[in-house]
């Protein structure tokens, strides 16, 4: 079995799979549980200055029947005593010496808080800390939060407000509500954080109540913006992650990737694209923590696969594969194929291609089904049809030989390399 033991930082995990400060892990005997359950590390439920949170405080997102596509809440910072969580904490590290414990932190920004807040912790006996900068309501209306990882200065000077106490290794947790993530990483790590972690949760509306005209979540009547995690979340976590990982600057801080995590595939993508670890909030909240055992197996199981002894060998594999646009190959050519035996004759490539896309799918009505065909000339492999088909590997992409040398965008421009004529659109399709 391939070893899943991680060291972030200087914070050794026995596995890369740590629940996220959040819900899951608000108080010691949900982490003990959590532990027990196989989770490496656990990032406590942020502590700070005690606060109020609003009863009604979590909505969702439902696809098609699938709950909870897309989570959503207006939960502030822990609104537990803080003597009471560093006790639960200290008694949670002591009977768990081998996981990781990390205690995320959030308080006004003033020196003095902040060395205060950073001593308990490790007093406690956390094995490093986490900065939270990036809670997006409520907090960051005060100054904390957000207010701070959109401010790469802010960043800066709080990371080293911590370090000049800080003994424990300092990961500091982004905010995604900004226009380019590689600023504040940048700016977290010249302030000399041990690792990065991200995304926090993405400013959001879930929806609006049509009869009573209510925002949800509802909070008599009103709402109030809140913070969007979930699966629906992970496409730009992973983008975010990697933007971080493929800069020549930041590139080498490790990083902790959250965001849609639910399974060892998630996971491997986040380690794929850099990631040291992975957390976990909104899967844990709607499944348990019980989801950790297939994440374990499933990781050892795709290591052995690939040969690979270590999880460690596995990291940063495909962040070289992201490239900037202008470097991708134009002549790398890609044709739809229709299986004739698997095709269930819907109808639905047709249409999507027709209206949606390069109308390169010829189609003809026979009874009750639609008989379909690539229109070879007319496709621009763009996949569409075979992302809208319900039958799995009914239409798949199959490469084509060009004679052309391989040129990017920039060659092109500069008149290095011819491209084969881009295909004529508005085919008309009669069926007879
Ligand atoms: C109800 C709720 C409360 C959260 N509270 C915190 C928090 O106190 N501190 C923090 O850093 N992140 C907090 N988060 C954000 C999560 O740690 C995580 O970054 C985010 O949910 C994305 O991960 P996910 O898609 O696995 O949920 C919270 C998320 C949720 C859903």
């Amino acid at each position: 079995m391939a070893d899943l033991a991680v060291d972030i930082g200087g914070i050794k995990s026995p596995n890369p799979f740590w629940l996220a400060s959040a819900p899951p892990t608000n108080t010691g005997d949900q982490v003990a549980r959590a532990f027990d359950a196989g989770w490496g590390g656990a990032v406590w439920k942020t502590i700070g200055e005690p606060v109020e949170n609003t009863f009604s405080r979590y909505s969702s997102v439902d696809l098609d029947g699938k709950r909870m596509m897309g989570f959503n809440n207006i939960e502030l910072i822990t609104d537990r005593p803080l003597a009471t969580n560093l006790a639960e904490i200290e008694a949670v590290k002591s009977r768990y010496p081998d996981n990781a414990l990390v205690v995320s932190l959030m308080v006004e920004s003033s020196q003095e808080a902040w060395h205060r807040i950073v001593r308990q912790a490790e007093d406690a006996g956390a094995d490093g800390l986490e900065l939270n900068f990036g809670c997006p309501h409520g907090m960051s209306e005060r100054g904390m939060g957000a207010a701070i990882g959109q401010v790469p200065e802010y960043c800066q000077n709080i990371v080293v407000w911590v370090k000049e106490v800080a003994t424990k290794p300092v990961l500091v947790k982004l905010t995604p509500n900004v226009a380019d993530i590689v600023p504040p990483a940048r700016a977290a790590k010249a302030g000399g954080a041990d690792g990065i972690s991200l995304i926090n949760t993405i400013n959001s509306v879930t929806g609006v109540d049509l009869d009573t005209f209510a925002p949800r979540p509802t909070v008599a009547g009103e709402s109030s913006h809140g913070g969007y995690c979930g699966p629906a979340v992970k496409p730009i976590a992973l983008h975010m992650l990697s933007a971080i990982a493929r800069d020549a600057e930041a590139g080498d801080v490790p990083l902790s990737g959250i965001g849609g995590v639910a399974t060892w595939q998630d996971a491997a993508e986040f380690i794929l694209l850099g990631a040291t670890t992975v957390q976990v909030c909104t899967a844990v909240m709607h499944w348990g923590y019980r989801i950790v055992e297939g994440m374990i197996d499933g990781l050892s199981g795709y290591l052995d696969s690939k040969g690979m002894a270590s999880v460690n060998e596995l990291r940063g594999k495909s962040v070289d594969r992201l490239k900037k646009w202008e470097n991708l190959d134009l002549n790398y050519v890609i044709k739809a194929k229709v299986d004739q035996e698997a095709c269930i004759g819907c109808g639905l490539c047709y249409i999507a291609c027709n209206d949606g896309a390069h109308q390169a799918i010829g189609a003809e009505r026979n009874g009750d089904r639609t008989k379909v065909w690539i229109i070879e000339d007319a496709c621009v492999g763009c996949n569409l049809c075979s992302l809208v088909c319900p039958v799995s590997g009914c239409i798949t992409m199959e490469q084509r030989d060009t004679d052309h040398d391989s040129i990017n965008w920039i060659e092109y421009g500069e008149g290095k390399g011819t491209i084969e004529p881009r295909p004529k659109h508005g085919v008309t399709i009669t069926a007879d």
